[in-house]
C-alpha cells in the first residue's frame, strides 16, 4: 500500500478535507464583507471593506494561497473521483448515516462542478473587473479615509438591480453551494479523522446549519436588491 500523503486514498482525502477548510474560512469572511452590502445603503461599509482588504499587505499574501486552494481542491476531488470511478465500476448506493444529505453526498462531484462554473462566471463579474480590467462604474470614486479610491458598491448594487436574470443566477448558485457545503463540512471532518459516530451526527446538523447560513447568506443579497430597488 502507498503510504504518500499525496498519492495514498486516504492522504488525497486528507487534502481534499484540508483545503475544503480552507475554502469555507475564506467563505465566512467572503459572506460577511458582502453583508455590508445590504447593511449599508451609502456603500460607504461595503467599500471600506473592500478598500481594506485591496491594500492591507496579509490579504496580498492570502489571496494567491486561496487560488491555490481552490487548484488543490478542485484537482485532488477529480483524481479521487475518477480513482473511485475505476476501481468501482459499478454504481452502489453508497452508505451515509445521515438520510438528509444522501443526495448531496452522492451528487458532490457535479455540486462542486456546477459551484465552480457559478465561480468563474463570479470573477468576470467583479473580481477581474476592480482588479484588472476597471469599469466606468468603478470610476466613479468615492473618499475613503482620505482617499479617493473604486466605488466597488456602485458596481455590484447596480449588476443586481440592472439585471435581473443574474440575480437569480446568484440565488441558484448560493443554492448549489449550500448543498455542496452540506456534505462537505463534515465530511472533511471525517476524513481528518476528527469525529467519532456520536460527533458524527452532532457536525451533521452543525453542517446543515452552516450551508443553510451560506445559501440564505448569498442569496440574501441579490434578493434584497430585487425587492427593494
Ligand atoms: C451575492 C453573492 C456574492 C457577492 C455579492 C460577491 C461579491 C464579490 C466581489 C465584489 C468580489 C471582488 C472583490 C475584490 O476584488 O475586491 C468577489 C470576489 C470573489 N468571490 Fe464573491 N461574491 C458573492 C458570492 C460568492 C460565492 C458564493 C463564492 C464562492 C463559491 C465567491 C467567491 C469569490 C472569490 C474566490 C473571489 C476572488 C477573491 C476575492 O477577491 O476575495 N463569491 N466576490
Amino acid at each position: 500500500m502507498d503510504r504518500n500523503l499525496f498519492s495514498s486514498s486516504i492522504g488525497k482525502k486528507v487534502i481534499v478535507a484540508v483545503s475544503g477548510a480552507f475554502l469555507m474560512s475564506f467563505l465566512i469572511v467572503h459572506l460577511a464583507i458582502n453583508l455590508t452590502l445590504i447593511i449599508d445603503d451609502t456603500g460607504l461599509l461595503f467599500n471600506s471593506a473592500a478598500h481594506f482588504m485591496a491594500t492591507n499587505p496579509i490579504i496580498k499574501i492570502v489571496e494567491p494561497i486561496l487560488a491555490l486552494g481552490f487548484a488543490i481542491h478542485i484537482l485532488y476531488t477529480i483524481i479521487l473521483t475518477l480513482q473511485n470511478m475505476r476501481s468501482r465500476p459499478v454504481r452502489y448506493a453508497r452508505q451515509d448515516l445521515s438520510g438528509a444529505s444522501s443526495w448531496a453526498s452522492r451528487n458532490m462531484f457535479i455540486l462542486g462542478g456546477l459551484v465552480l462554473t457559478f465561480l468563474v462566471m463570479h470573477l468576470f463579474h467583479f473580481f477581474i473587473k476592480m482588479k484588472y480590467t476597471g469599469d466606468p462604474l468603478l470610476d466613479v470614486k468615492v473618499m475613503i479615509d482620505g482617499e479617493l479610491v473604486k466605488n466597488g458598491y456602485l458596481l455590484v448594487s447596480s449588476f443586481f438591480k440592472d439585471f435581473l436574470v443574474y440575480s437569480i443566477i446568484y440565488i441558484v448558485g448560493a443554492i448549489f453551494l449550500g448543498l455542496h457545503l452540506v456534505h462537505g463540512f463534515w465530511s472533511a471532518f471525517q476524513s481528518l479523522g476528527l469525529c467519532n459516530k456520536i460527533w458524527l451526527s452532532r457536525l451533521q446538523t452543525v453542517a446543515v446549519v452552516f450551508a443553510a447560513i451560506m445559501a440564505l447568506g448569498f442569496s440574501i443579497i441579490p434578493i434584497y436588491f430585487i425587492i427593494f430597488f
